[in-house]
């Protein structure tokens, strides 16, 4: 058995590279119990009632001068799931055409699959979505409404959108008259290599709507998340917020305003970054040495990498062969409305470099017998 796995009795050893989430050693529990009982204590009128749809204000207000707009441009949720919801329920309807990045989060195709969109999914290339294919797509006729993009080491591939493509997006969205969705939630957890400027803060227009989250930075239980965007359009969301839920978790956004305003998001980002550095080092050392013939781009944050699969290995067939070894991952058809077979996402946030190699390991060993079986 591979060094480092947990073996439970009667049970295969398990190390999950599925999930998009961090490792508790990287959230900073401390800090949030501290944030809480200053919470508590500071504003307890605040934090306990139901408060307002837009969330709580200070918070609003600390967001607001995070991005440089005007309060009214913010509506703060329960995550950024909940602001994609709403903005997905205001802007799309039965038969509207919306643009997304192949491959993309699996929870958008499935948002925009329930409310009966018409998806144009535009190829994925490392530096972003083909900005010219869309054009062609637009040329030969398409009408999209909105265009949602994961601009910042992108879920599921871990791309980067580069700054001529976000100014070539920006010009599409304003030249065609559609809504770019900036979904953002990875900006803060980058480890190498040079920040890009949101599209939100280049756009001259209104045609951009962002959203962000606290849930890669803070933690996902906190549900923490948020859009910035015309102040129109968020008065419009605010309404469909209260009768929705009347407010969002007042408690939660006062703990997180109390960790922000006392430096502890600076901490925890600090912290989290130099965590998924290691672990995306080790990951792409293990991949290139257990995964001979496999690609990929090596990530420069956030919690992915996408790994193209040798020739002669099925996604499909790996997934299951891993999964019998101890190993979850997940085949790249579940990010894509069709194609995917030949690839893999790999989140390597919740998982140690210790388990980072000893899961690859046996995923190369599946590998091996997949590629002979197949043979
Ligand atoms: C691209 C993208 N958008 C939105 C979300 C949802 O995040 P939240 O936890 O803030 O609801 C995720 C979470 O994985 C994500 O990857």
């Amino acid at each position: 058995m591979a060094a480092g796995l947990r073996k439970l009795p009667g049970m295969p050893p398990s190390i999950s590279f599925a999930r998009g989430a961090p490792s508790l050693d990287i959230i900073d529990v401390d800090g949030l119990s501290a944030a809480a009982t200053r919470a508590f204590a500071n504003d307890p009128a605040g934090a306990t009632a139901y408060g307002t749809s837009v969330g709580y204000l200070p918070l609003r207000r600390w967001i607001a001068e995070r991005h440089g707009v005007d309060e009214a441009q913010v509506l703060v949720t329960n995550g950024s799931m909940q602001a994609d919801a709403f903005l997905f329920d205001e802007l799309v309807g039965v038969g509207d055409e919306v643009i997304v990045e192949r491959p993309t989060y699996d929870r958008t195709l499935l948002a925009l699959g329930q409310r009966g969109a018409k998806v144009h999914a535009v190829a994925l290339e490392p530096d972003g979505i083909d900005t010219r294919a869309l054009a062609e797509l637009i040329e030969q006729g398409a009408r999209p409404k909105l265009a949602h993009i994961i601009p910042t080491f992108q879920n599921p591939a871990g791309y980067t959108l580069s700054l001529p493509k976000r100014q070539a997006l920006l010009g599409l969205a304003a030249e065609h008259g559609f809504t770019i969705f900036e979904d953002d939630p990875y900006v803060a957890l980058r480890f190498s290599g040079e920040t890009v400027p949101s599209m939100l803060s280049l756009d001259e227009g209104a045609n951009v709507v962002y959203a962000c989250s606290f849930s890669k930075t803070v933690c996902p239980g906190i549900r923490v998340g948020y859009l910035v965007g015309d102040a129109g359009l968020i008065a419009k969301i605010a309404k469909r917020a209260t009768s929705t839920y009347i407010s969002p978790n007042m408690v939660a956004q006062a703990i997180v305003h109390e960790f922000c305003v006392a430096g502890a998001l600076e901490r925890s980002i600090e912290t989290v970054k130099a965590a998924l550095g290691e672990r995306a080092d080790t990951l792409a050392a293990a991949v290139e040495r257990e995964l001979p013939g496999a690609s990929f781009v090596k990530p420069e944050g956030g919690y992915f990498m996408w790994v193209t699969l040798p020739p002669g290995v099925e996604a499909a067939a790996l997934v299951t062969a891993s999964a019998q070894r101890g190993v979850v991952v997940l085949p790249g058809t579940d990010f894509m409305l069709d194609g995917g077979t030949d690839a893999l996402r790999l989140a390597y946030s919740g998982v140690s470099p210790a388990q980072i190699d000893a899961g690859v390991a046996l995923i190369g060993e599946a590998a091996r017998a997949v590629a002979g079986a197949a043979a």
